[in-house]
């Protein structure tokens, strides 16, 4: 007995040395000192020996069993030892590796522009307001004082969403001032940025849709010199103070007496280039005094109240800033022309 017992430890110690992982400990453990374990298996036979033997050898079984118990605590710990070092090797973070970079955007060079006007309009006390793209032709045309047979009405220059011409993709940001004058309480100074759509051909200075801001003024005794001021102020601050400007008398349904405004071209300084097509100035906008009855129309007494519109294309004047020569790359978005800006 005593040798199966020796047996049992060597044998136990042994095979605790070679293992490489928790598990197997676990089968050891139950393999040898387990309820039907070689050890227990000795222990049964203990009823045979003459009873001065037993204390020895049960002193002798403990002995096996404790250090048996021992080495698979032991191994236990060196297990879990090289368990922790492979991890840490294996989750090692090497600093000196180059970092991945990553590509931050930037503002679309469009709405640098934007924001700068949107800065100036803000300084002369204007408010910023946002409207809708799909508009009833009320707002985009009837109450702008563009009756239903008035050409600008056109099928072929209108996206109508509905067959009776109803609902359309606004043609220009003007829808806003009927809804300014019908929401905001008097006196007005609002401007309002915003995407307009027109069936044209693409081409170095057309697109489908493009963006107006759109500016209007309704107040007490405003004038056409406050139209001429305003708008002097805000293209100056936008192209420079020596900018030379001029208003031109043009046509507007919704606005009289109207005017485009033009800048000198700041290339040629008015001789005459490809820039400014050999005519030496620029359109800049649109404008003109608000229509009395456009006021009427929405409830502002024009007897009392006066006020002036402006409409001006953003693109256009993104391009002037930027000295873009296509309209198209403004809406390509093609990284390599962006990051130039
Ligand atoms: N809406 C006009 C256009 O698209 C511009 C404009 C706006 C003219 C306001 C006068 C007043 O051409």
């Amino acid at each position: 007995m005593k040798e199966e017992l020796e047996t049992i430890r060597k044998n136990a110690l042994e095979s605790i040395g070679s293992t490489k992982a928790g598990a197997d400990l676990e089968a050891i453990r139950v393999k040898y000192l387990g309820k039907k374990g070689e050890l227990t298996a000795v222990l049964k036979q203990m009823g045979s020996l003459a009873a001065e033997m037993r204390p020895i050898m049960g002193q002798m079984a403990n002995d096996v069993r404790a250090s048996v118990e021992e080495a698979i605590e032991a191994q236990s710990a060196v297990l879990e030892q090289r368990a922790m070092e492979a991890r840490l090797r294996r989750e090692a973070v090497d600093v000196t590796i180059p970092g991945k970079k990553l590509t931050v955007g930037h503002k679309h060079p469009m709405y640098t522009v934007l924001d700068e006007i949107k800065d100036i309009f803000i300084s002369m006390g204007f408010e910023i307001l946002d409207g809708p793209e799909v508009e009833l032709a009320d707002y985009n045309f009837t109450r702008l004082n563009t009756p239903e047979d008035h050409p600008a009405r056109e099928w072929s220059d209108t996206f109508y969403l509905k067959e009776d011409s109803s609902i359309l993709l606004r043609t220009q940001t003007s829808n806003m001032q009927i809804r300014a004058m019908e929401t905001r309480p008097l006196p007005i100074r609002v401007m309002a940025p915003g995407r307009v759509y027109r069936k044209d051909e693409v081409d170095a200075t057309h697109s489908p849709m493009f963006h107006q801001i759109e500016g209007l003024v309704v107040d007490k005794g405003v004038t056409m010199g406050d139209l001429k001021g305003t708008l002097n102020a805000v293209i100056r601050q936008i192209y420079g103070p020596n900018t030379v400007t001029r208003f031109r008398p043009h046509h507007f349904p919704f606005t009289e007496p109207s005017c485009e405004m033009d800048i000198q071209c700041h290339k040629c300084g008015g001789v005459g280039c490809p820039t400014c097509k050999g005519e030496g100035w620029i359109e800049v906008l649109g404008a003109g005094m608000v229509h009395p009855k456009v006021l009427s129309g929405c409830g502002i007494d024009p007897e009392v109240y006066s006020g002036f519109a402006f409409g001006m294309g953003l693109e256009r004047l993104a391009l002037g800033r930027f000295k873009i020569s296509d309209m198209r790359l403004i809406f390509e978005n093609d990284v390599r022309f962006l990051n130039q800006f």
